[in-house]
């Protein structure tokens, strides 16, 4: 085996739908109403398509699927449409719709002081954050709100790294989306997929959740298929030193 590349990490950067909590069901089934409103048929190997993608860009896919085009006003009314259906289901939401491990996750790095983000293309982050009661839980949210451009770009990941005063190759970013892990490694941050390997090849490792997981076992997952040696970086230490908990 070569020699590992050696990072000491200093934040965790997590994307919300579909890492945190699954709001993907909940998307869907307001994107299928709106598609059934005005005769698209609308699949859920169609909404893959949607996952990570923000609201308009969504809007656009789904008429390029059903062929169809109305004029900018009308767009905006429909998005604007399916984001009310999406919202009164998100009222429904609470601490039982978090993914299982997650709270336990954070826990760990809160512990161990190490700073946390979600970075998430949804406009409604805030909403779901304080529906599941993980308002407060985060040093820093950065959400569609306050960006101008969309997954796979990488300024949502940059401006993250801005905020919570790390440099990008010192965060882990989580995700579901092929779109999200692009403007990870696009920011030079490392990119740990959130669900199946074989559709989120693009990762320098993926877990199927959080449940179980800890810093430890993600940093002998990242060794082990991607050599990169992965510390824990704590109060004290310098650039240089490599610190193992
Ligand atoms: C992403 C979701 O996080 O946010 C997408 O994966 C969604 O499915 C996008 O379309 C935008 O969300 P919102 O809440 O601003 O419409
Ligand atoms: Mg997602």
């Amino acid at each position: 085996m070569g020699k590992l590349e050696r990072r000491l990490i200093r934040a965790f950067i997590f994307d919300l739908d579909g890492v945190v909590v699954d709001t993907a069901k909940l998307h869907f089934d307001a994107w299928k109403r709106l598609a059934s409103e005005i005769g698209i048929d609308f699949s859920e190997k169609d909404n893959e398509r949607l996952k990570g993608v923000s609201r308009m860009k969504s809007m656009e896919i789904l008429l390029e699927i059903g062929g169809m085009n109305f004029s900018r006003a009308t767009v905006a009314q429909l998005a604007e449409q399916k984001n009310q259906w999406y919202v009164e289901l998100v009222d429904n939401m609470n601490e039982g719709d978090i993914l299982p491990g997650v709270v336990d996750f954070i826990e760990e790095l809160s512990s161990l002081r190490i700073k946390t983000a979600i970075a998430s293309a949804s406009k409604n982050a805030c909403l779901v954050l304080k529906q599941i009661g993980l308002k407060e839980a985060f040093d820093v949210v950065v959400d569609g709100t306050m960006t101008r451009h969309a997954k796979p770009d990488p300024e949502i990941f940059l401006l993250s790294s801005g905020k919570l005063q790390v440099p990008p190759e010192l965060c882990i970013v989580f995700e579901d989306a092929i779109a999200g892990i692009e403007a990870a490694h696009q920011a030079g941050m490392i990119a740990v997929g959130v669900g199946n390997e074989g559709d989120l090849e693009s990762a320098d490792a993926t877990i199927n959740g959080f449940e179980g997981l800890n810093t430890r076992v993600l940093s002998l997952i990242l060794a082990e298929k991607r050599h990169i040696d992965v510390g824990l970086w704590k109060e004290g230490d310098d650039a240089q030193k490599k610190t193992y908990r």
